[in-house]
């Protein structure tokens, strides 16, 4: 059982959602895509429309991603932005915030983004879908941007 959950979490199969009130109708939209799609989704919540403090989901899924237990995690907000700022005090973590398709398939080309932060008050919930597929089928270009990556981290 547990060489299958680390195969499937290699093979990104297993991915990480959170979201707070504001991303919340967009995030059960989304699970429910991606699990008709094959993907194993760990969902650290909110599980309701109630209000409730962004970081308290946020931490959770950014602290796991950074630590390697999920190699991609999808964090929903009202604007995104509290999400994506809350998942990028952790070093190993570097969260996208994106609003179309081009800049989602360039979040994973030039910054190789293992966390796609969605504005879930402000796009329509078919486009996320489609970004979500975009991040998830889009691999790191490399080259001159592996450098910039690794300097992100390295706080003077
Ligand atoms: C909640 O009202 C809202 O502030 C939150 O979802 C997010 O937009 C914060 O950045």
């Amino acid at each position: 059982m547990l060489n299958k959950l680390l195969t499937m979490v290699e093979n990104g199969r297993v991915l990480a959602l959170a979201s707070d009130h504001g991303g919340f109708e967009m995030k059960e939209f989304l699970r429910k895509k991606l699990e008709d799609s094959g993907y194993t989704i760990r969902d650290f919540g909110t599980f309701s429309e109630e209000s409730v403090d962004y970081p308290d989901m946020i931490h959770p899924l950014a602290k796991a991603v950074n630590d390697g237990e999920y190699t991609t995690g999808i964090i929903i907000c009202g604007s995104g932005n509290g999400a994506q700022m809350t998942a990028n005090k952790y070093p190993n973590v570097r969260a996208g915030l994106c609003w179309n398709e081009e800049l989602t398939k360039l979040t994973r080309l030039h910054n190789d983004a293992n966390i796609l932060a969605l504005p879930g008050r402000f796009i329509p919930f078919e486009l996320a879908w489609r970004m979500v597929e975009i991040f998830l089928s889009t691999e790191f270009e490399g080259g001159r941007h592996i450098n910039r990556v690794n300097k992100i981290s390295k706080t003077l």
